[in-house]
């Protein structure tokens, strides 16, 4: 039964950002994620008998969502949804598949590699039919819609059996429950060197991959154990689960903590890897040898040729502002361009639609290229894999290479998590203030805020984070986070580049402190924060 419930506005989406990205506790008030839900059809026209995908990172609260997206797409006049079986679904297989069913677009449920769990974090985020995070004018109009909505449509009275895959219908929409990993490893197999890789296994290399008790486990065992021929037991924490296991799926050091030291000691294996909550993201570590993902961009673009779905080259690289140069330094070696785009993922859907560039990676460990709309931590993963296959070297050696034949780009983010967001805010405003007076000062080239101007559709997105550029290339970039759930997170962005091998092994913070000390001082971080120190650096 079509039911039409009245509701009204709600806090929801903020402006400028990619989903809505609560505390679970705020997606279980009633009729919450329907007024999302609602709002993002309202703000979408020309889909009735069209398809849409949705899945999610299984994270809790996924199934009850799940089956209110499928009733509510019924009852708005989809003609067809596509389901991940067990409502589960990666973020880059969701991507896969709105493009391959070319789908009117797809709702993805994750807060990524927040928490999960009754506690923990819960979102929601609208993908168009390039596979790819809404650009902005939809987001707006979906934030406008959260403002106005006076009601919701959805199909009651009836569950999806999301146990087996399967077709059945409800309220007159067909529904099919899909397998959610085999799209995706028919994908994987097309762009990389299945066989090399099998052969790397079989000479006794071997690897851990930490799926953090998150979506990208069955992914793994079924493409790393299964097709690839990795010993049983090379996924660790595979299984998903609600509460990620009590884990925070952020891969990196701190978070992959077990990972981490197990790669740094005695018995470690070849290589360690690990992806997030959703599965977008990555973290590559080598036998003692963690690489920052600023460098395992522009390594794997120094490299990709090495795997089949990029024989022919790149057509371009991206990073997003706060990520280091060092994809620059290959982009210019290689001939091709390197464009630098705002803070997240969704910038880089017209470079990749337009096929300006083929490889794109963000500091935060997302990597991923033009085969999907969104990073992904498996594919990074299985690109090292093909090149240490190809290569048949260690991944410190081909670190060390790397920074020998391009220079060495230090790099750390320094994250003060969940602090006031009106101290935040004025810290930011005080540094804006000082964009015309810093420059000559310590070194300072150049002081802006930065800016972008989509080379494809013209649009310009302002205010994208505070960069302070030195003579010597060094960087120091002041942003405020637009994923956090609670307070606010100030991200500090410090980079030196290093050109002189002997100085390579330099430790990181150490390369770094005199940038670091300076960081904190313009800011005035512990006065206006009353942080002493990051809650993370990375
Ligand atoms: C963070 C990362 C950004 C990434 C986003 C979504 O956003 O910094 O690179 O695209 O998560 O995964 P932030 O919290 O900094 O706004
Ligand atoms: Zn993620």
């Amino acid at each position: 039964m079509i039911q039409t419930i009245p509701t009204k506005p709600f806090d929801g989406q903020q402006p400028g950002t990619s989903g809505l990205r609560k505390k679970v506790k705020i997606f279980q008030q009633p009729h919450y994620a329907e007024n999302f839900i609602q709002s993002i059809f309202n703000a979408l026209d020309g889909f009735a008998g069209q398809t849409l995908v949705v899945g999610g990172d299984g994270r809790f609260f996924n199934r009850e969502v799940i089956q209110t997206a499928i009733g509510m797409a019924a009852a708005n006049g989809f003609g067809r949804v596509l389901v991940g079986q067990g409502g589960l679904l990666s973020t880059p297989a969701a991507s896969n598949i709105i493009r391959r069913n070319k789908a009117y677009g797809g709702i993805i449920l994750s807060a990524s590699h927040n928490p999960g769990g009754p506690d923990g974090d819960f979102g929601i985020k609208y993908n168009a039919g390039n596979g790819g995070p809404a650009p902005e004018k939809i987001t707006d109009v979906i934030f406008a819609r959260t403002t106005t909505i006076s009601s919701y449509k959805i199909a009651s009275g009836q569950s999806v059996d999301l146990g087996k895959t399967g077709v059945s219908s409800i309220g007159g929409m067909t529904v099919e429950v899909v397998d959610p990993i085999v799209d995706y490893a028919a994908l994987m197999q097309q762009l990389f060197d299945f066989d090399a890789i099998r052969d790397l296994f079989k000479s006794g290399f071997r690897m851990r991959f930490d799926a953090m008790c998150a979506i990208t486990g069955p992914y793994g065992k079924g493409i790393l154990e299964g097709m690839l021929g990795a010993p049983a037991g090379t996924v660790m924490n595979g299984t998903p689960l609600p509460d990620f296991g009590g884990h925070h799926p952020d891969p990196n050091p701190v978070h992959a903590k077990e990972l981490y030291d197990l790669m740094m000691s005695e018995s470690a294996p070849d290589f360690g890897a690990a992806s997030d909550g959703d599965g977008d993201r990555n973290l590559i570590i080598g036998r003692n040898q963690f690489v920052t993902p600023s460098d395992s961009l522009a390594m794997l673009a120094a490299n990709a040729h090495l795997a089949p779905g990029y024989a022919r080259g790149l057509a371009g690289i991206a990073r997003s502002m706060p990520t280091s140069a060092a994809a620059d330094r290959v982009a210019e070696k290689l001939g091709i361009k390197c464009y630098e785009t705002p803070t997240g993922w969704k910038y880089f859907g017209n470079l990749l639609d337009a096929g300006l560039v083929t490889i794109c990676g963000e500091e935060s460990a997302g990597t991923g290229s033009d085969h999907v709309r969104e990073k992904d931590g498996l594919w990074a993963v299985l690109l090292w894999l093909n090149i240490l296959a190809r290569r048949r070297q260690s991944v410190e050696s081909i670190v060390r290479e790397h920074w020998r034949d391009y220079g060495r780009n230090h790099y750390s983010r320094h994250d003060y998590e969940e602090v006031d967001a009106e101290a935040a805010g004025n810290l930011m405003k005080s540094l804006r203030g000082q964009m015309e007076t810093l420059p000559d000062k310590h070194g300072i080239k150049m002081v802006d805020d930065f800016a972008y101007d989509d080379p494809v559709d013209g649009s310009r997105s302002e205010a994208q984070g505070i960069r302070l550029l030195f003579e010597d290339g060094s960087r120091i970039v002041y942003r405020l986070s637009g994923t956090g759930t609670a307070g606010a997170t100030l991200r500090v962005y410090i980079e030196k580049f290093q050109p002189d091998s002997n100085l390579h092994g330099v430790e990181t913070q150490a390369a770094l402190a005199d940038l670091i000390d300076l960081s904190r001082n313009i800011a005035e971080i512990q006065r206006r924060t009353g942080r002493d120190l990051p809650t993370v650096i990375t």
